[in-house]
């Protein structure tokens, strides 16, 4: 059996590379044969499309996902979804988790793609039960990072979770791209050794060690690996599609992909690509390597988000120094894998720490929140002087954090029902509010015929 490949392109590839800008009409162009390719799966729907969709594109994400599966009739249609924060940066109830994931499946998604930031596995069981009770394709995504707690036992023992969880499969989602060639290989075959499930690699090329990483991986008997189409491939986004079918044809591992509709589908999205150069959304800096995120494992889109941070202040001079506060920070915090939202709380927190002059005299109502436990377990005991500094006495809760969260759904759709038009509408407004209700009101109002609009 060969290594089976997901195909980020549509997803990750573009949200790597360039914020997420590619409209619908872009990722339909190639899908015909992006479909006859023989990939395992599509990943083509997630936090950052939806958000993007409904904020810069006015575009309706529901609708994107209904035109890509009528489109894909042979491949595996993949989503993220981020636990309990669904595709947004807070808890939400159960009942919009297990309604997002029944909708999610009904429009077109096959497998979902589930993780949590801290690799709280309370943080996962809703959107897990629900996967299965509607009857999609369930994988649980480690987030990998670095730390002394962060050990291939760790992750042994999580996987050992996942399996009873009833996940399908496991993946190893290193968001930062620093995961060594060597311990991929350690990882991998530990993995293997101690779970029934399959196991997925998921990673990106920042750093400049993926392709070697990816091999020893696949040398360990990892069981399917995502990379991204060559227009969308390396710098911040994955390895080379095609380059990882040269280099493992003809091996016992050769994930036999049809060359030609790779190929042809290349073809066709190399001139979006370079769209987005041309007009600046992305930047050449985003295709060369960094091994800046090696050294200061900080993910590459946590980089450039606090370049902007400190650009806005007029405070680039201490970009240095904020680099070096992140690790502190995160130490501090008991070593919060950086994936959002904890990527963007940690940053945050840092950059306040460099720029007031002292250490947590600010701090972001989410870090406070955090402190209290209302994110979930912390990987690591967080430091205590500072925990006290900045929540006192206060009580931190053991539970699940959603189990302080009453029901969602119905209040929200009746609040909104004249201007959400289905369940998907209520969905939407749910995760990004007033994002949301305004691209909802434009595309209600559009779709009036202009002789009503006239009269009225
Ligand atoms: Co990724």
């Amino acid at each position: 059996m060969g290594v089976k490949i997901v195909e980020t392109a549509l997803r990750d590839g573009h949200q790597s590379l360039f914020a997420t800008r590619m409209t619908t009409d872009e990722v339909l162009l190639a899908l015909s044969e992006l479909d006859k390719v023989g990939y395992y799966a599509l990943e083509v729907w997630g936090g950052a499309t939806f958000d993007s969709c409904l904020r810069f594109l006015n575009e309706d994400p529901w609708e994107r996902l209904r035109k890509i599966k009528k489109v894909c009739k042979n491949t595996k249609l993949q989503m993220l979804f981020r636990g309990q924060n669904i595709l947004g940066y807070r808890h939400y109830a159960d009942d919009v988790v297990e309604k997002f994931v029944e909708k999610s499946i009904k429009n077109g998604i096959d497998i979902i793609r589930i993780f949590d930031a801290l690799n709280d596995i309370r943080n996962l069981e809703c959107a897990v039960k629900a996967t299965k009770k509607y009857g999609g394709e369930c994988q649980i995504a480690l987030s990998y990072t670095t730390s002394p707690v962060h050990t291939v036992e760790y992750y042994v023992e999580l996987a050992k979770e996942v399996e009873k969880l009833g996940a399908d499969s496991l993946c190893i989602k290193d968001m930062a791209g620093v995961l060594l060639p060597e311990t991929a290989y350690e990882l991998i075959t530990a993995l293997k050794k101690n779970t029934k499930l399959p196991i997925e690699l998921h990673s990106h090329c920042t750093g400049g060690l993926m392709e070697m990483t990816y091999m020893r991986a696949v040398q360990a008997g990892v069981d399917i690996i995502d990379t991204a189409l060559s227009p969308l491939a390396g710098g911040t986004s994955q390895p080379c599609t095609e380059a990882i079918n040269y280099a493992l044809r003809g091996t016992e591992y050769d994930p036999k992909l049809n060359e030609e509709m790779l190929n042809e589908a290349a073809v066709k999205l190399a001139p979006v690509k370079n769209k987005y150069l041309e007009n600046g959304m992305l930047n050449p800096k985003s295709l060369s390597c960094n091994p800046n995120i090696l050294k200061y494992q900080v993910p590459g889109g946590m980089l450039s988000n606090l370049m902007s941070q400190l650009k806005q202040q007029g405070a680039m001079d201490k970009y240095d120094e904020v680099l070096r506060e992140v690790p502190r920070v995160r130490k501090d915090m008991g070593y919060p894998p950086l994936v959002t939202p904890l990527s963007q709380m940690v940053g945050t927190q840092a950059v306040l720490n460099v720029i007031s002059g002292e250490r947590y005299k600010m701090v972001p109502k989410e870090i406070n929140e955090y402190l209290h436990g209302k994110y979930g377990k912390f990987p690591a005991p967080v430091d205590e002087e500072i925990q006290k500094k900045i929540i006192g006495d206060d009580k931190v809760i053991t539970y699940r954090p959603a189990d302080d969260l009453k029901p969602e759904f119905k209040s929200l759709k009746e609040q909104y029902k004249d201007i959400a038009k289905s369940d998907e509408d209520v969905l939407s407004i749910a995760l990004f509010g007033d994002v949301a209700i305004k691209y909802i009101k434009q595309r209600n109002e559009d779709a009036i015929p202009t002789v009503i609009k006239l009269e009225a």
